[in-house]
This record gives structure tokens, sequence and C-alpha cells, in this order.
């Protein structure tokens, strides 16, 4: 019996696919604790999401990844153990579960030994670590195993990480702590310095969606936002343009864009020439930025494309290369077995 799960770790969503059942979780990667109990962990994944800054008191939501790196061992484990027993109440789980995790490529020793520790406490016999990078490229299909390269760039919510793949390796990458959590937050900044107004991260993170754009669009957008107004202290509703909150967004798109660049500066002149005909490749969900791609365009004169479904392939690459171990081995970063 098959009782394989991959996992995509993610700064902003946890995803965990079963084999033969598909992604069964797809939740936020947060945590809820009680203060006035020692701590204890009291709701995980969308429960918690909830209460991300609306919490009473004694309750606190807290992201247990930032920047795409674990920011409380606690509760990443209990985060990661509390969706694999989730997912075991199939009977096909009598049998001990192999696991891949996708982890950021940037991921310290003591860090990957804290995820593979986690997951072995809830039971898998099996423990395999990938970076994101590579699990979004098989995840997408590209063959890995091809010496033709291939650049892959995930947007995520706490990095954005850029890797040139081929022959089953990263041959060169970069990576910036800087995603979709840095893109609310300069939605935050700017309109509390331009408007005195406060708005909330679910608040920042909505106005990115509906009217947050890269790239000057045809038809520019409005919408009203509801904050604080920190001079009067009473609520207030403002409309907001489009054309704003491109400006508030320059900072933190500059700097993934930056990024690419440097990844492309230091690429092997063989691989460029691969990436010249192949184009880019984003993935990750901050990847549909309106207008993000079309600046890449723009920026480095390449073909720039967004993958269907960026929020989900390296939850479908790390289920992949679990399908496929003796070929994928290759691509793993550690292992426990
Ligand atoms: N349509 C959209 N426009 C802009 N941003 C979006 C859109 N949809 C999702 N996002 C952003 O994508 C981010 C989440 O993407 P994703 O799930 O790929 O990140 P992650 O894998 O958890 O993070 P990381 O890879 O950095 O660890 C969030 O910041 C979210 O606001
Ligand atoms: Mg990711």
């Amino acid at each position: 019996m098959n009782c394989d799960i991959g996992i995509d770790l993610g700064t902003a969503n946890t995803l965990v696919h079963v084999a033969g059942k598909g992604i069964l979780i797809n939740e936020p990667t947060v945590v809820a604790v009680d203060r006035k109990n020692d701590d204890r962990v009291a709701y995980i994944g969308s429960e918690a999401k909830k209460m991300l800054g609306r919490t009473p008191g004694e309750m606190v939501a807290i992201r247990s990844m930032k920047d795409g790196v674990i920011a409380d061992f606690r509760l990443v484990e209990a985060l990661l153990q509390n969706f694999i027993k989730r997912v075991q109440k199939y009977p096909q789980f009598l049998v001990k579960p192999r696991v891949v995790v996708g982890v950021p490529s940037g991921i310290t020793e003591v860090e990957k030994r804290a995820v593979i520790d986690a997951v072995r406490q809830s039971g898998a016999r099996e423990v395999h670590l990938v970076a994101e990078p590579m699990a979004a490229a098989v995840g997408m299909g590209i063959p890995v195993e091809d010496p033709s390269g291939n650049m892959i760039i995930d947007i995520g919510g706490g990095t954005s990480e850029i890797a040139v793949i081929a022959l089953y390796g990263i041959v060169c990458d970069a990576s910036v702590r800087v995603g979709g959590d840095e893109m609310d937050d300069a939605i935050i900044n700017y309109l509390r310095r331009t408007y005195n107004l406060l708005v909330g991260e679910s608040t920042a993170e909505q106005i990115k969606f509906q009217i947050g754009s890269a790239f000057p669009l045809e038809d520019e957008l409005e919408m009203e936002v509801k904050g604080r107004d920190l001079t009067a202290g009473i609520p207030r509703t403002m409309k907001i343009s489009s054309v704003e909150i491109r400006e508030a967004l320059n900072e933190p798109v500059t700097q993934i864009v930056d990024s690419v660049k440097q990844a492309l500066e230091i690429t092997p002149p063989e691989l460029s020439a691969d990436i010249l005909d192949k184009g880019i490749i984003m993935t990750g969900g901050s990847s549909q930025l309106r207008g993000l791609d079309e600046r890449l365009r723009h920026e480095t004169n390449l073909p720039v494309n967004v993958i269907d479904d960026p929020l989900i392939c390296v939850c479908k690459g790390s289920a992949k290369i679990l399908e496929d171990i003796d070929k994928y081995r290759k691509v793993l970063m550690a292992s426990w077995n």
C-alpha cells in the first residue's frame, strides 16, 4: 500500500499531498497560542489565520515561518504534526508514511534537522527534504534531468528564489527575503505615511489582490479602503488607486527584479543561451501580482511565463519525487531513513 506524503512548508501556506488522494491540506502557516496557558498551541492553520491581528489579549496568532525560514521551531513542529496526523486517518496509513518536504533553499543545517525531527515525530518512516525551486520545477513537469537549463523564479510569501536547474541540480541561484509579505508591509507603510491611515496585514493583502500591480495597467483600478485615522483615532474610508499602490510596491518589486538580474549575471553562458530560448518560468503565489511578468519581460528582454497553478506546484513536485524516489534521489537536500 502506498502512503506517501508530499509537503510544501511555505512562509504563507503549507500544503499536504497524499498519494492517490491529491492535496488534502492547503492552509496558512499560522499557529495561535494561548498566552494564559503557558503558550499552549490552541489553533492551527486556517482557524489560527482568522485570528491574525484580531486576537483577544491572551490568544496570539503567530506565523511560525518568517522570510522563508523557521521563526519558531516549536510551532512549526506542532503545525507539521497536526497536518500529518489529520491526513493519516485514511486506512492506507496502517503503514508508516514516507514524506518529502519542500523547504527554502537557504535553510541552515540546524533548520533542516528541525524539520526532519518534527516530521519523524509524527511517525514517518522516511523523511526527505528538497529545495523549493527544485520541487517547483519537478511539479511543473520540467525535465530536471536534461542538460539544457531552465530558470525558475518562485515568488512566495517570505522569499523569492531564483534557480537555474539542469542535470538534477541547481546550477546557480539567488534568493532574497522579499515576497508577498514585504509587499503587504509596503502597502501598510505607504498608507500610514501618505494618509495617516492605519490598516492591518489582511487588509493590505486584500488591497494587493484587488488593485496591486508592478507595471502600468491598461485600465487603472480603484478601491475603497477602510482603516483607522491616526490623527483623529477613528475609523475612516478612503478611495485608493492602483497607481498609488504600484508606487508603494515599487521597492519590494525592484528588489525581486534586481535579484533576477543578478542570477542572470552569474549564469554560465551555455545555460544563458537555453534561457534565452525558453524564457523564465515564474511560480509562487506572488507571481500572480498584476503586471509582474510584464515588468520582468521589460527589464530582462526575456520571455516570461507564469504557470497555471503557482500556489501548488512545490507540493505537486514533492509528491512526484516520492512517486519516483530512485530517479529523483539526486535532487534531495537531506534524508533520514
Ligand atoms: N493574486 C495575487 N496577487 C498578488 N499576490 C498574491 C496573489 N495570490 C497570492 N498572493 C500572495 O502569494 C503569497 C503566498 O504565496 P505562496 O503560497 O507561494 O508562498 P509560500 O510558499 O507560503 O512562501 P515561501 O515560498 O516564501 O516560503 C502571499 O503573500 C499572497 O499574498
Ligand atoms: Mg513557496
